[in-house]
């Protein structure tokens, strides 16, 4: 099968299409055939080396992916062969290839009303907004959330999970994302070029910190005393947060089936709508990776197996 290897760390140059053998699922796993993958910005990141204390090489890079149960493996009885599926591989990697292994338990019945390119664009992005609001943020109706990045992949789901918790929605993004963010639901706008977001935002109840760095330290000051800060890029300003009663906390992501078909309900309701800004063909990956690693997409890139 076709999988994007990389041996070395680095740049595109170090991502190569190679043939390699496709893979037997182990008891409690599946084999998916892929028909689509997501780009993440991890991604990328695992490729550069950034992550490099963490995973290991040779490894097929890709994290998210919609496709068809192609094998089982022993004792699994939940996705028989040939049920479209999505899913999310995350650090273990592997989804920018044929086909891939992984437990049963991170896969769901691929949302029915998307395209294969679609669903891709959903797990990994999706269950991040997910679970940072709806598990380490405990958002409540009628709280205040404040969502960084919020055109991005995790922001303009978290966006959107947001308004159906019943919260009030504070979006950041640069002036060109302006009619996105507030087509999404968001009751506020701030571009992050024209104000310091500190300077603007009503004190707030829950912060998703999609940036990192100084933004997690500047979040603190529009958080009231008992708010949520949720961080995913840099580690918490946790000694800097607990004097002012914040919980500042890093986003530990876990796909699980019952999350991924809480996503996929929603989708189907018609009250979550992924928005993909690009998709390009398997032959494009590269091309893929890299308007990825801009840090200015809108929405998800997606790439078809079968363009
Ligand atoms: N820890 C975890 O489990 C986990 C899980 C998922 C993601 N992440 C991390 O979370 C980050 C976001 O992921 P993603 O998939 O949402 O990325 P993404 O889709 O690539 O984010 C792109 C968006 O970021 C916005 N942006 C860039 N700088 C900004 C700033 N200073 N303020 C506000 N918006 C800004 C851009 O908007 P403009 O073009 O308008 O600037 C763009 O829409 C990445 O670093 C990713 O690695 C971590």
């Amino acid at each position: 099968m076709k999988a994007l290897m990389i041996r070395e760390w680095g740049g595109n140059d170090k991502a190569v299409m190679e043939d390699v053998p496709v893979p037997q699922p182990a008891p409690g796993e599946v084999l998916v055939r892929i028909r689509a993958a997501g780009i993440n910005p991890v991604d990328w990141k695992v490729r550069e080396g950034y992550l490099k204390d963490y995973v290991s090489l040779p490894r097929i890079l890709g994290s998210d992916f919609a496709g068809d149960v192609a094998a089982l493996g022993e004792g699994v009885t939940d996705f028989p062969v040939a049920t479209a599926v999505y899913g999310m591989k995350g650090f273990g990697g592997g989804a920018f290839a044929e086909y891939t292994t992984l437990a049963a338990s991170s896969i769901a019945p691929k949302p029915a009303s998307l395209t294969y390119a679609q669903a891709a664009a959903v797990p990994l992005a999706a269950v991040t907004a997910w679970h940072s609001l709806f598990e380490a943020g405990q958002i409540q109706p009628g709280q205040r959330v404040l969502i960084h990045a919020a055109a991005g992949g995790v922001g303009h789901f978290a966006v959107q999970f947001a308004k159906i918790a019943g919260a009030y929605v504070i979006g950041t993004a640069s002036a060109r994302n302006e009619a996105f963010v507030r087509g999404l639901g968001a009751d506020e706008f701030v571009d992050y070029n024209a104000a310091k977001f500190e300077s603007v935002v009503k004190p707030v109840d829950l912060v998703l910190d999609t940036v990192g760095f100084e933004v997690s330290t500047r979040s603190l000051d529009v958080l009231k005393a008992g708010g949520k800060l949720v961080c995913m890029v840099t580690p918490p300003p946790v000694e800097a947060a607990a004097p002012r009663q914040i919980q500042a906390t890093y986003t530990n992501v876990q796909p699980t089936t019952a999350i991924l078909t809480s996503i996929s309900q929603c989708i189907e309701d018609k009250r979550v709508q992924p928005h993909i800004s690009q998709t390009f063909s398997l032959d494009q990956i590269h091309e893929a990776l890299q308007a990825n690693q801009t840090q200015s997409t809108r929405g998800k890139i997606a790439v078809d197996f079968n363009n």
